[in-house]
C-alpha cells in the first residue's frame, strides 16, 4: 500500500503554481499578494532583466548603466509619487483590467493571454513573490524625472 502511494506520487506530473488571488478595490489591490512586501532590491533585479522583466523594453527609468531603455510608455521615475503602491500592483498584475488595449504584458495572469510560447502556458510571467519585489521597487521611485 505505502509504496503504491509513493510510486503515484513520484509518477504525478510536476503541478504549476497555484495562482493566487486578490481583491480588486478601485484600480488597484491594496494588499500584497503574498501577504508580504518585496524586496526593492531583487524589484530592480527583475525590472533590468532582458529575460525576465523585459520593462525597458518599453519603459526608461533612473538606470544608468542600462544603455538601451524603451521609448514605448512612460518613464518609470516618479511612478512611486503618482501612484499608490496597491495602483501599482494592479499595473503589474494585469494592466488590461485598466485599459483593454494595452501593449504591456499582464505579468501575473493565465487568462487569455495569446501568443504564448508553450514553455510558458498556464504559468504567470512573474510569481507573486517578484510581483512583490518589482512593486517594493517602484515604490521607491519617487523622483520625477
Ligand atoms: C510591451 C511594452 C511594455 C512592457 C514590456 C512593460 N510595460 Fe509598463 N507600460 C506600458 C505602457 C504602454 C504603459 C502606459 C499605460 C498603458 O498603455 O497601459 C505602461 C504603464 C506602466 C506603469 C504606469 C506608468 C505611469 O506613469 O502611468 C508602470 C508602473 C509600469 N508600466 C511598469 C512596468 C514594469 C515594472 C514592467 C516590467 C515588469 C513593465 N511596465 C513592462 C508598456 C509596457
Amino acid at each position: 500500500m505505502a509504496s503504491l502511494v509513493v510510486a503515484g506520487a513520484m509518477a504525478a506530473p510536476v503541478r504549476a503554481q497555484e495562482m493566487l488571488s486578490y481583491t480588486l478595490v478601485g484600480d488597484a489591490i491594496p494588499e500584497p499578494l503574498t501577504g508580504v512586501r518585496g524586496d526593492p532590491a531583487r524589484g530592480r533585479a527583475i525590472v533590468t532583466d532582458r529575460q525576465k522583466g523585459l520593462c525597458l523594453l518599453c519603459h526608461s527609468g533612473p538606470f544608468p548603466e542600462q544603455r538601451f531603455q524603451g521609448d514605448l510608455a512612460p518613464d518609470l521615475r516618479g511612478v512611486g509619487q503618482r501612484w499608490s503602491e496597491g495602483q501599482l500592483r494592479l499595473r503589474i498584475v494585469d494592466s488590461r483590467r485598466l485599459n483593454p488595449d494595452t501593449i504591456m504584458p499582464p505579468y501575473y495572469s493565465t487568462e487569455a493571454l495569446t501568443r504564448v510560447g508553450r514553455a510558458w502556458q498556464g504559468k504567470p510571467v512573474l510569481s507573486a513573490e517578484q510581483v512583490e519585489d518589482v512593486v517594493a521597487f517602484l515604490t521607491t521611485l519617487t523622483e520625477a524625472p
